[in-house]
């Protein structure tokens, strides 16, 4: 017989089913229970909540654990490439060769973004920040692209609009940072892999061809790889509920862009480089830093520590931990703050008030001096956590229509004033 769960209220005893996933989590199926109770639960930030039932991201954070469809995150990282694990999340297995080639050859055809977007570049002041212009950018791809309205597409035209925005992303994220440098835009090589042409557009001079170093291009498929996906977090639940009101995939994603902005979030990329910036300039004492995240009447935070889920470790930190050694040691970067971010995560790692609260270094804590030793500038970071966050939300997205899930409507429990009677302005 399957397991229930029973609930007591206000005298009487409702059975509720509970579902059990794959690896064995479970949960209370609570779908009925207002219906047959006239009680909702209440869980501010969703922390007991599963929204959805997912087949697409594994994650056990009491002993740090991350599968994109069953596929250890870190084999992936180490033998994968970022197209191959984009077209993973998004079709449910790993492709051919020959499969991977016609998704390579797809995404390729439509690298090119509409001359008319340019003229967007014009209107965003000079030193408005890339997440606002990248959000603003996808969102407007809809305008362009007004066949991905129908909230009904074939098969076809919806591979058609996701294949699109895989392709322009890397173009539009690309042409942000030359906007912001003054520089000519680069055109896409369609001989290029997807990552190398990326960096390609970024780096790359109108003036003259630059060659990127393998270990670039191999350490910014990894980075990509690791952001990828993971599960029902603050903007792949915004893309899901979104979605959910039959908004087209492009309005969906410039929603999870907006959110994943947040310095709670992907904003911790920058918000790290920024704090090891300031303990540095301080004079380095990563004690006094650590004493100000305790306290409670100080609003600083440790950024790149803590996540909701892991209480153990983040097996993406741990991976780029050591891409951040390899990455700096070959191009011989003597970074200064790579020395005050690990002085900071060792004392914290000993510091009671962190191991009690099972605060851990998280994805953000070390790709930041990654992306800078590349030659990223601080205000791109998110942009790029986006960039490869961008197959994990199409993926997510579309499981969300192919289950035709209900619109997102969550209820609450009202706190405000009980009934009066209005008093017109003169009489108050
Ligand atoms: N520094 C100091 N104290 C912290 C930190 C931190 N970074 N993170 C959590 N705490 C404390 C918090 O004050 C609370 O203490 P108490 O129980 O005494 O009130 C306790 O730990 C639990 O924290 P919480 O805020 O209730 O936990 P949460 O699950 O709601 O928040 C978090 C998770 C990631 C928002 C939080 O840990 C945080 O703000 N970290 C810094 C920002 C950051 O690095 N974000 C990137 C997350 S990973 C990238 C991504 O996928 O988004």
């Amino acid at each position: 017989m399957s397991e229930t769960a029973s609930i007591s209220l206000n005298g009487k005893s409702y059975e509720l089913p509970v579902i059990t996933g794959t690896e064995n989590e479970q949960g209370i199926d609570i779908s009925k229970l207002r219906d047959v109770s006239g009680a909702i639960t209440v869980d501010p930030g969703y922390k007991n909540t599963g929204a959805t039932k997912s087949a697409i991201t594994f994650l056990d954070g009491e002993v740090g654990i991350l599968r994109y469809r069953g596929y250890p995150i870190e084999q992936l990282a180490e033998q994968s490439t970022f197209l191959e694990v984009a077209y993973l999340l998004i079709y449910g297995e790993l492709p051919s060769s020959e499969t991977l080639l016609d998704f390579r050859k797809k995404i390729s055809r439509h690298t090119l973004i509409h001359e008319d977007m340019k003229k967007f570049f014009d209107g965003f002041p000079s030193k408005s920040h890339p997440m606002g212009q990248l959000s603003c950018l996808v969102g407007a791809l809809s305008a362009f692209y007004p066949e991905s309205l129908n909230p009904n597409p074939s098969e076809e035209e919806e591979n058609l609009t996701i294949i699109k925005l895989l392709a322009k992303m890397p173009t539009i994220v690309s042409w942000i940072y030359k906007k912001s440098l003054g520089h000519p835009v680069i055109y896409p090589r369609n001989e290029l892999n997807y990552v190398h042409n990326f960096l390609n557009m970024t780096f790359g001079q109108i003036t003259e061809d630059i060659s990127i170093d393998k270990s670039i291009v191999s350490a910014m498929h990894k980075l990509l790889i690791l952001h990828a996906d993971h599960e029902q977090n603050c903007s792949t639940s915004t893309v899901r509920i979104v979605g959910s009101s039959n908004a087209n995939l492009y309005a969906s994603i410039s929603a999870g862009i907006s959110a994943l902005w947040g310095p709670l979030h992907g904003g911790a990329n920058q918000a790290v480089i920024e704090m090891l910036e300031n303990i540095k300039n301080d004079g380095g004492n990563s004690a006094k830093w650590l004493a100000k995240a305790k306290d409670k009447n100080d609003p600083f935070r440790l950024m790149g520590f803590g996540h909701r889920v892991y209480k153990n470790f983040d097996p993406r930190a741990k991976i780029i931990k050591e891409a951040c050694d390899e990455v700096l040691e070959k191009l011989g970067i003597n970074d200064p703050v790579l020395n005050i971010a690990k002085e900071l995560e060792e004392a914290a790692l000993k510091d009671q008030y962190f191991v009690d609260r099972k605060l851990y270094p998280n994805v953000d804590f070390y790709s930041g001096i990654i992306y800078r030793a590349l030659g990223f500038p601080t205000d791109m970071f998110t942009v790029l956590f986006a960039l490869g966050r961008l197959p994990g939300w199409i993926a997510q997205w579309k499981e969300m229509k192919a289950n035709k899930e209900p619109i997102g409507r969550p209820r609450q429990i009202y706190t405000g004033s009980t009934t009066r009677d209005y008093v017109p302005l003169d009489q108050r």
